[in-house]
């Protein structure tokens, strides 16, 4: 049986850290609030002409470094994102491009904080199929550019960040990822969306002028969905691979609010020592939270072969997503 391994990971945070003492200057908020509800410390903004896909070749190269794979050996680029440099082409055919990855075909992917694992779900598909061999899957934001920073609901929340993986083919293999999960509900789509500028409102003075441009989220409402969604995401995994909560070696869930993830870790029954946090330093970079996380865990030695890692993730549309994977 051919199972998509990861051969490497890689991230790229801008270097502009945003605190939330900064942010108490711009809007009536305090520090103490937002960390009491949210556990978000600190976030990274992207610079001044820094944009998604710099971010994403950067997590890209050092993903394709740490794996030791040329880009012109990647067959198939996926990018999950919803701050893409343009409303098309593509920022994965940026990415392509900056990379040097002549071989891949390479596509966006719109599933909001759900992009990075849709997009693995996919790669995986693509690999067990036989179609290619080494796929390049990225999450990467710029969600700075779409807040409302007059907004304390929302602008407190997000940040900017990309991560990676390479996913190659192994053949008969037993670690790996061993399973995906992708669900959506898009009759939540005006609880957290960006009502312009698609092709349902173009832009216009009015539009500008009505902040028509800025992410909108009801955020007490999305809180219990997502509690709900990523407890059944991640009770979906495990029982489809036969195991329960302490065969996990490390569980990844998407970064949006810590009590988020403690209300989702105690109802799977996850203790606090499997659950990866670092929402405090990043707050919520939607579908770069996964793979930034997933790199940092590599890169800090967490991950051991045979570990079993679970990632779970929820995000705008509604989607929610999962993978599991043993790690090789
Ligand atoms: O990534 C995809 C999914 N996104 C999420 O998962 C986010 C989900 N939602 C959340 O994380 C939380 O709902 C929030 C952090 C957004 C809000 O926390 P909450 O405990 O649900 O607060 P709330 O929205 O019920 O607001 C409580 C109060 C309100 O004041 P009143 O109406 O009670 O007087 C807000 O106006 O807190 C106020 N508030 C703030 N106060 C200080 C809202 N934002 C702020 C702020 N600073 N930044």
């Amino acid at each position: 049986m051919i199972r998509a391994r990861i051969a490497g990971t890689g991230s790229c945070m801008p270097e502009k850290v945003m605190t939330n003492f900064d942010l108490e200057k711009l809007v009536d908020t305090t520090n103490d609030w937002i960390v009491t509800r949210t556990g978000i410390k600190e976030r990274r903004i992207a610079a001044e002409g820094e944009f998604t896909s710099d971010l994403a070749t950067r997590a890209a190269e050092r993903a394709l470094e740490m794996a030791g794979i040329p880009a012109s050996e990647i067959d198939l680029i996926v990018l999950g994102t919803v701050t893409g440099d343009y409303p098309w082409p593509s920022t994965a055919c940026i990415v392509q491009n900056n990379l040097g990855a002549k071989n891949a075909y390479a596509y966006d992917l719109s599933a909001a904080c759900s992009g990075f694992l849709y997009g693995l779900g996919c790669a995986s598909d693509f690999i067990q199929s036989g179609r290619g061999k080494k796929v390049l899957v990225i999450g990467a934001e710029t969600l700075s550019r779409i807040l409302d920073w007059t907004d304390r609901n929302t602008c407190v929340l997000f940040g900017d960040g990309a991560g990676a993986v390479v996913l190659e083919a192994a053949e008969n293999s037993e670690t790996g990822l061993l399973s995906t999960h992708m669900h959506s509900d898009g009759s939540y789509l005006d609880l957290l969306y960006q009502p312009g500028f698609g092709t349902r409102m173009m832009p216009s003075v009015q539009g500008v002028e009505t902040g028509a441009f800025f992410l909108k989220m009801q955020g007490n409402e999305v809180f219990k969905v997502a509690v709900r969604s990523l407890t059944d995401i991640s009770n979906e995994a495990l029982a489809a691979n036969n195991l329960s909560a302490e065969d996990i070696a490390l569980f990844i869930p998407h970064q949006a609010n810590k009590r988020i993830l403690e209300a989702t870790a105690k109802r799977i029954k996850m203790k606090e020592e499997q659950v990866y946090v670092n929402v405090h330093r990043y707050g919520n970079t939607s579908s770069a939270t996964i793979p930034v996380a997933l790199d940092e865990a590599n890169r800090a030695g967490l991950l051991k072969v045979d570990d079993n890692v679970l990632l779970s993730a929820f995000g705008g549309g509604f989607t929610w997503a999962s993978a599991l994977i043993r790690w090789s």
